[in-house]
C-alpha cells in the first residue's frame, strides 16, 4: 500500500499508534512526532515545521533539524512561510506554579491566536500537535488540556489524544485530599481538513470551571498513581458472556483507597458484578443495580459463591432495574461508587474492536436490545444527558464528602472524535467536584495499523478513571 502520509514502513508506523507511551525525554518525543507527521522525501511538499515552546525545547528541535532535515519556523517568523506540514507546540513549561490558572488563560489565548492565524497555511489534512498537562494545585484541579482541546475543536478537527506517562516512580507522599501522582501529560492532535470550521472568534472563556475544592471531612490518602497498567485475569465462563467488563483489580485498588472495611460500595451498572466481588473480597458491603436480568443473575450468583466461601460478615444486594429509577429507600447510605457505563452505542457498531472474535465464538455483541439500555441510544447528546442524570440521581444515596469513580474513554466513531470522558466530566462538574484523573492503561491488546499511509488514528488503550467528590454543604 502506498504511504501518502509519511515515509514510515508499516512496522515503523505501528508503535506511534498506541495511545499511551512511557515518556523518556523531549528529544525522543519530538523525533517520534516529527517523523510521523512530516512526509520527508516528498518533492511536492516543502517540509516546513512550526515550533512553539521554551528556548530550551527549541534547542532540542534544532538538534533534530540537523538530523532529519526540515525548515524550522517559530511564531515570530511564521509569516515568512507559505505553508506548514506540521505544527508542534509544547506548552508544558509555560503553565506551572501557583498562578497556573492566570498563566493558562494567557497562554491559551496566545495559542488560539497563533493557530487560528495559520488556518490557510497548514496543508490539507496535516496536523497540529500540542503537548500540555492538566494541573492540580492546592486542592484545585483544572483540566487545561481538555479545556484547550475542546476550544480548538471548534475550528480544527480534533483527531486524537495520546498520554505521555512519566516514569518517575511513585511519590509516596500522604495528602489530606485525594490526588494522583500527576506524572503524565497529553499530546493533543488536530487536523486541518474539510471539517475544520474557522468561524470562531471569541474563545476566551474556559469550558471547565476552576472548581474550588470544597473542604470535606479530611481523609488521609496515600498518594494514588496517575497511571497504571493492569492486565485483566483470564475471564471465567460466565464472565466472557459480557462484552465489556473491567478487571476486579481495578475496582479493588480504588475501593482500598476510598473506603474502609465495613463501608458501603455501589455500582449502578453492575454487569457481571466486578465491583461487588472486589468490595466483598475487601470486607466492604456491596450494592448495585443492573438493567439486564441475564447479567444481574450472573453478578448475584458470583457474589453468592464468594460469600459461601470465605466472606461472612459483609452483605450484598444487586437489583435488576434501570439505573434511572434507583430509589434511596432501597439501599443504605453509600460511601463510594465505582462504575463504568456503556461507551455510547459503540457495541452496536459493525466492526467495532473485538467484535469479529466474539462473533466467531458465538458470543453476544451488545448488552441487550432493551431501549432503556444506554448502549442503545444513538444520539450522543441524549446519551450524555441520560447518563449525567443517572449520576446526579446517585448523589441522593451518596454520603456528603463521598466519592464516585467513573471508568470511561474517549470515542472515535466514523472518522470523528467524541471526547466522551471530557464531555462527561464537564457536565458532572455542575454538581460534583472534579478531582485529578488517573488512567488504567491496557498493554495486552495488539496494535492495529488503522489509517496506515493515509492519516493518524491511534489505538485507544487508555481508559480514564474520573473521580468526583460530593460536596459537603
Ligand atoms: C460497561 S458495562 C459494566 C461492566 C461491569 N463494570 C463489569 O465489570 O462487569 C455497562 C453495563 O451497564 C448496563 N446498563 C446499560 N443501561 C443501563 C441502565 N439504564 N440501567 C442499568 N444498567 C444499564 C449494561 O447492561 C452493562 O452491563
Amino acid at each position: 500500500m502506498i504511504n501518502r502520509f509519511n515515509n514510515l514502513t508499516s512496522k515503523e508506523w505501528l508503535p506511534f499508534q498506541k495511545s499511551w507511551f512511557k515518556f523518556t525525554d523531549d528529544e525522543t518525543l519530538y523525533r517520534q512526532n516529527i517523523r510521523f507527521f512530516i512526509q520527508f522525501d516528498d518533492p511536492e511538499k516543502e517540509p516546513n515545521l512550526l515550533f512553539w515552546g521554551s528556548d530550551e525545547q527549541l534547542k532540542t528541535i534544532k538538534i533534530l533539524q540537523k538530523e532529519l532535515g526540515f525548515n524550522l519556523f517559530v511564531p515570530e517568523n511564521s509569516k515568512k512561510a507559505d505553508t506548514f506540514q506540521f505544527v508542534l507546540i509544547d506548552l508544558r513549561s509555560f503553565i506551572t506554579g501557583n498562578r497556573s490558572f492566570d498563566n493558562y488563560m494567557i497562554i491559551k489565548n496566545q495559542t488560539l491566536e497563533l493557530i487560528y492565524g495559520l488556518k490557510n497555511k497548514i496543508l490539507h489534512r496535516r496536523f497540529i500537535s500540542i503537548q500540555i498537562s492538566n494541573i492540580y494545585n492546592e486542592n484545585v484541579f483544572f483540566p487545561f488540556a481538555w479545556d484547550l482541546a475542546k476550544t480548538i475543536s471548534s475550528f480544527y478537527s480534533l483527531k486524537d489524544e495520546k498520554t505521555g506517562c512519566l516514569n518517575t516512580g511513585q511519590v509516596s507522599e500522604k495528602s489530606d485530599y485525594f490526588k494522583t501522582s500527576g506524572n503524565l501529560f497529553y499530546g493533543l492532535y488536530f487536523r486541518a481538513d474539510e471539517k475544520s470550521q474557522y468561524q470562531a472568534n471569541s474563545f476566551a472563556y474556559p469550558f471547565f470551571e476552576n472548581t474550588c475544592q470544597i473542604k470535606a471531612d479530611k481523609v488521609l490518602f496515600d498518594d494514588f498513581p496517575s497511571w497504571y497498567i493492569l492486565k485483566p485475569k483470564p475471564r471465567k465462563k460466565t464472565e466472557i458472556l459480557h462484552p465489556a467488563k473491567y478487571p476486579e483489580d481495578l475496582a479493588e485498588m480504588h475501593i482500598k483507597a476510598f473506603t474502609k472495611e465495613g463501608e458501603n460500595v455501589f455500582d449502578p451498572m453492575s454487569g457481571t458484578g466486578s465491583t461487588q466481588i472486589a468490595a466483598l473480597m475487601l470486607n466492604r458491603n456491596a450494592y448495585g443495580t443492573e438493567l439486564s436480568q441475564f447479567f444481574c443473575n450472573i453478578a448475584n450468583e458470583r457474589c453468592k459463591n464468594l460469600k459461601s466461601g470465605n466472606n461472612k460478615s459483609s452483605e450484598y444486594k444487586i437489583l435488576c432495574q434501570d439505573a434511572r429509577k434507583i430509589k434511596p429507600k432501597n439501599f443504605p447510605l453509600i460511601d463510594y461508587i465505582i462504575t463504568s457505563p456503556p461507551y455510547w452505542d459503540m457495541l452496536n457498531m459493525k466492526g467495532a474492536e473485538n467484535q469479529a472474535k466474539r462473533i466467531k465464538n458465538g458470543l453476544q455483541l451488545n448488552y441487550s436490545e432493551n431501549m432503556e439500555d444506554l448502549g442503545n441510544t444513538s444520539d450522543y447528546n441524549q446519551f450524555l444527558s441520560d447518563l449525567t442524570n443517572i449520576y446526579f440521581n446517585l448523589i441522593l444515596i451518596l454520603k456528603p464528602g463521598g466519592y464516585i469513580t467513573i471508568v470511561v474513554k474517549n470515542i472515535k466513531k466514523k472518522g470523528n472524535n467524541y471526547p466522551f470522558a471530557w464531555d462527561l466530566a464537564l457536565r458532572l462538574q455542575k454538581k460534583l467536584i472534579l478531582l485529578p484523573e488517573s488512567f488504567w492503561l491496557q498493554d495486552d491488546i495488539s496494535i492495529a495499523p488503522y489509517g496506515y499511509g493515509n492519516t493518524f488514528v491511534s489505538n485507544t488503550f487508555h481508559q480514564y478513571c474520573l473521580t468526583f467528590q460530593k460536596p459537603v454543604l
